[in-house]
């Protein structure tokens, strides 16, 4: 039995899903819930799957992660029901429950057909929530509220302070990641290729890629200056110069978000890292209950302008650059996110549990977080600096022609760009690191 299945933190964390539930459902007006797994999808006209991926709402409840087809029922006041789907098909095999540990702290029901499940739920849910796909049986089943929306961004809101349990999942999920990194840069640095260092990432994690909590981002060289890069070239670049690992691993239903970048030579774009991880360090320093994100991100801009002036990529003064927009050609995302179950994690820009959304700042639309931290919160900090041509080249002859130096742009383009990303957990005073930390022993 492992930590997933037999965690001591696991009961308080039910415990706290189960009364963040309760007065959510009691707000909304709804006397119980569905939390469906999810369906395995398939292809088109084929009988093939995608990879089947367990829904988040259903995941805060319990950590099943391969069991399609099963629901959580839950009734305040009530211990919650695993309506757990097997199949009776000899095609495949079926989920299996732990001997003890979380599954414990559940009544479980097996089911093997729509109908048994439909047995396993009360007669009457004309006052139950459904969260999940939208199954054309579900009118039938007398279920009316699919996905209702109050209910919804309540759920939301309340996923925001993570449970001790949560954290530990989150830590355990940078620990496994800081491996994988470790084993990624050795790749490249004996002259990998993206696919190389891509498999060198997911081994030393020991996780298929389809476990991972999102696709993993593998640019050398140029391609570090495509912010998604999806691409995993298999042919060996002739010269290494940087790479951008932008890759997480997964614990429990929980996932890292985790970007390091390395160089080889000891030259102008090696200073430069050198000199982020400096400032990202510093941002995380700022990382505080009550402390509201977008300020955060807003002395990030500065920095990171202040930076590029340093550095002579700038040639106009920091204020202009910052006034004038020309910074945020280099640094065109925002500076981190919520992090938990999702790597983008819901929730960042609502303004209080009853919905109304906290406005992004006007010339930062990609930022994903406006809200104040709080303790509990796992944030992403991730300053970067990139020369992407979409950006640039039409700056050429544009208003921002010359606030750049072009010469320096051309040299540090074949770097392609810089990100370094850590996770934190926000404390009552401060933050904790957990990617430095897992680094530490990896
Ligand atoms: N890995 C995606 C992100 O950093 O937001
Ligand atoms: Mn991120
Ligand atoms: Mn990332």
């Amino acid at each position: 039995m492992n930590f997933k299945d037999s965690s001591p933190l696991y009961p308080a964390h039910a415990a706290e899903v189960a009364r963040r539930t309760t007065e959510a459902l009691n707000l909304s007006g709804f006397e119980g819930i569905i939390l469906q797994s999810g369906e395995g999808l398939g292809w088109f006209l084929d009988d093939q799957h995608y990879p089947y991926k367990a829904h988040a709402p259903f995941k805060w409840w319990i950590p099943l992660l391969d069991a399609p087809g099963s629901l959580v029922y839950f009734q305040p006041d009530q211990h919650p029901r695993l309506i757990f789907f097997v199949t009776t098909d000899f095609w495949y095999q079926s989920a299996e429950l732990p001997k003890g540990g979380w599954s414990n702290h559940l009544d479980v029901v097996v089911v093997h057909s729509a109908d048994e499940t439909r047995a396993a739920l009360p007669r009457n849910l004309g006052k139950t929530a459904w969260i999940g796909d939208p199954l054309p049986e579900l009118m039938a089943w007398g279920i009316s509220a699919i996905n209702p929306p109050d209910l919804i961004r309540r759920l939301d809101y309340a996923r925001g302070r993570k449970t001790p349990y949560e954290i530990a999942c989150l830590a355990e999920a940078n620990r496994i990641g800081a491996r994988g990194h470790r084993a990624a840069a050795r790749s490249f640095r004996e002259g990998g290729s993206e696919y190389d260092v891509h498999q060198a990432f997911v081994s030393a994690c020991g996780q298929r890629e389809q476990e991972l909590p999102y696709n993993a981002i593998v640019a050398i060289n140029e391609s570090a200056s495509v912010l998604h890069y999806q691409v995993l070239r298999r042919d060996k670049p002739a010269e290494h110069r940087s790479l951008l690992l932008d890759a997480g691993a997964s614990f429990a239903g929980y996932g890292s978000d985790i970007t390091r970048t390395s160089v080889i030579d000891k030259g102008d774009f090696s200073t430069l890292v050198f000199k982020m991880d400096e400032l990202q360090l510093g941002l995380c320093t700022l990382a505080k209950p009550n402390t509201d994100w977008r300020d955060i991100h807003a002395i990030a801009v500065e920095r990171i302008t202040d930076l590029l002036c340093e550095a002579g990529v700038l040639r106009c003064s920091a204020s202009e650059a910052l006034e004038s927009g020309a910074s945020r050609l280099f640094f065109p995302h925002g500076i981190g996110h919520l992090l938990g179950l999702q790597v983008h994690d819901v929730g960042g820009t609502l303004a209080d549990v009853g919905g109304g959304a906290l406005p992004k700042p006007p010339r930062d639309p990609a930022l994903r977080l406006t809200r104040k931290l709080e303790p509990g919160f796992v944030v992403t900090m991730e300053p970067g600096i990139y020369f992407i041509e979409a950006l640039l080249a039409p700056e050429k002859n544009g208003p921002h022609a010359t606030r750049i130096d072009w010469t320096r742009v051309d040299a540090l383009k074949p770097y392609g760009g810089i990100r370094i990303e850590d996770n934190l957990v926000i404390t009552d005073s401060g933050c904790d690191n957990l990617t430095r930390a897992a680094f530490l022993y990896a």
